[in-house]
């Protein structure tokens, strides 16, 4: 089967994309080749083509909280959303901490897609069920296909576990991915500890949590001569330790959200629980450095965290509330509205989005180069769609921008040559 894409506007320039066997045959200036008989042609129309994107930090929620999300609804989600590939989080029921759960979520994902799908890149818990005792085996997550190591949803209080956990999975080539937060300062609190929640009268978390743990995992990372790379980054501290740390020359990577570059803890007060995120939403001054460190590169990714929770969870007092914002649907369609303000450009969204993803965690990577494997999606900016239960794939709607008209939408994914919507 040959396919191929006319008009499809890539980094700024109209292209043709010609497919063969799932693969990149050739991508060319917009007709300036006709396609041969019985190619099947797709006119883009002038629709924005990315190579498929990877997002680095999801929670499936399967196995054992399937009411929220399961593998298969979060990889529609995902593919709806432009990401060919997703590394999920080991807080599920039973935690990843072991071969079997590794492999059981791997199954769930080929059964989900039995003619082929998303990429699912399981990453393995850090220390047995989450609990920060104990390591997890590493080399049996390793070897049963988990790519990375975290205790994502947790913080690792124990200084000396975390550098044991560094060394052994340096040995086995993964790298440890840090949630950034003192338990002791967090504990109890439902949001940014600042102004907003003194007027509201929350508890609040304050961002010198983040950066202790930031701080602590760069100096170990230092010491060690080892990597580190640092969960959703949702404050200006935390930035400035890892401009820091890269400064240095000490192997610290980083991963922001979209919701830390658009929303600042303002949000609690209009949305409530669906505002409720952790680490939470800031101020409008981390927002401000955030975008700088993207811009500067010390943000090295996107990801979504996507986390989500059932409606009923929601629909509850802040204090009761689970942390967590729905992601995969909603994704590009929120940080292409940096381009639209000028302050990112296409470019950097697949740089964010796709090639460093792939090139910090060691995962295949789609450059539309002759021979790689067909994964794209097109991308029409001017698609105005209502997010709603109802206008997404995941199982949860969840998010500050529910009932909200955002501006462009993935209309058409393929991987490996095939249309999977
Ligand atoms: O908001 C969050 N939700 N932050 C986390 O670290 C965990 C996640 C979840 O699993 O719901
Ligand atoms: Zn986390």
């Amino acid at each position: 089967m040959t396919l191929c894409i006319t008009n499809a506007r890539y980094l700024g320039a109209l292209v043709d994309v010609f497919v063969k066997g799932g693969l990149i045959e050739n991508m060319i200036q917009a007709g300036h080749h006709k396609a041969d008989a019985g190619t099947e042609v797709f006119d883009a129309q002038g629709q924005v083509l990315f190579p498929s994107f990877i997002d680095c930090h999801v929670h499936l929620r399967e196995p054992g909280y399937e009411y929220k999300e399961d593998v298969a609804s979060g990889l529609q989600a995902a593919v709806h959303g432009g990401f060919g590939a997703v590394m999920c989080m080991a807080n599920t029921k039973p935690v990843n901490d072991c071969a079997a759960v590794t492999e059981y979520i791997l199954q769930a994902a080929r059964k989900a897609f039995p003619q082929g799908g998303p990429h699912v890149y399981p990453v393995g818990a850090a220390t047995v069920g989450l609990l920060g005792q104990e390591m997890a085996p590493l080399a049996e997550l390793a070897q049963a296909g988990c790519v990375a190591i975290s205790n994502d949803g947790h913080s690792m209080e124990n200084s000396e576990l975390m550098r044991r956990v560094m060394e052994y999975a340096a040995d086995l080539k993964r790298i440890v991915i840090d949630h950034c937060e003192d338990a002791s300062l967090a504990r109890g609190t439902h949001m940014n500890e600042g102004i907003t929640s003194g007027m509201i009268g929350v508890k609040g978390q304050p961002d010198v949590g983040e950066a202790l743990h930031v701080a602590r995992d760069i100096l170990l990372a230092d010491y060690l001569d080892l990597p580190v790379h640092i969960a959703h980054v949702s404050c200006k501290r935390a930035v400035d330790l890892i401009r820091w740390g890269k400064a240095r020359g000490v192997k610290v990577t980083a991963e922001t959200c979209p919701h830390y570059l658009l929303l600042d803890d303002s949000a609690l007060e209009n949305y409530g629980t669906n505002a409720k995120v952790n680490p939470p939403l800031r101020t409008p001054a981390d927002v401000a450095a955030l975008r700088e460190a993207v811009k500067d590169g010390t943000i090295d990714i996107f990801v979504t965290d996507h986390a989500p929770h059932a409606a009923h969870e929601k629909e509850c007092p802040l204090d009761e509330a689970p942390n967590g914002f729905t992601g995969l649907d909603l994704a590009l369609s929120l940080t292409y509205t940096l381009v639209r303000e000028g302050f990112l450009q296409e470019a950097d969204l697949e740089r964010l989005w796709s090639r460093k993803p792939a090139e910090i965690f060691d995962l295949p990577v789609n450059m539309f180069a002759p021979g790689d494997p067909a994964n794209f999606f097109l991308f029409d900016p001017e698609a105005r769609w209502l997010v709603s239960p109802e206008t997404i794939y995941s199982k949860s709607c969840n998010t500050p921008y529910a009932g909200q008209e955002l501006r462009g939408r993935v209309s058409a994914h393929w991987l490996e040559g095939k249309r999977i919507f």
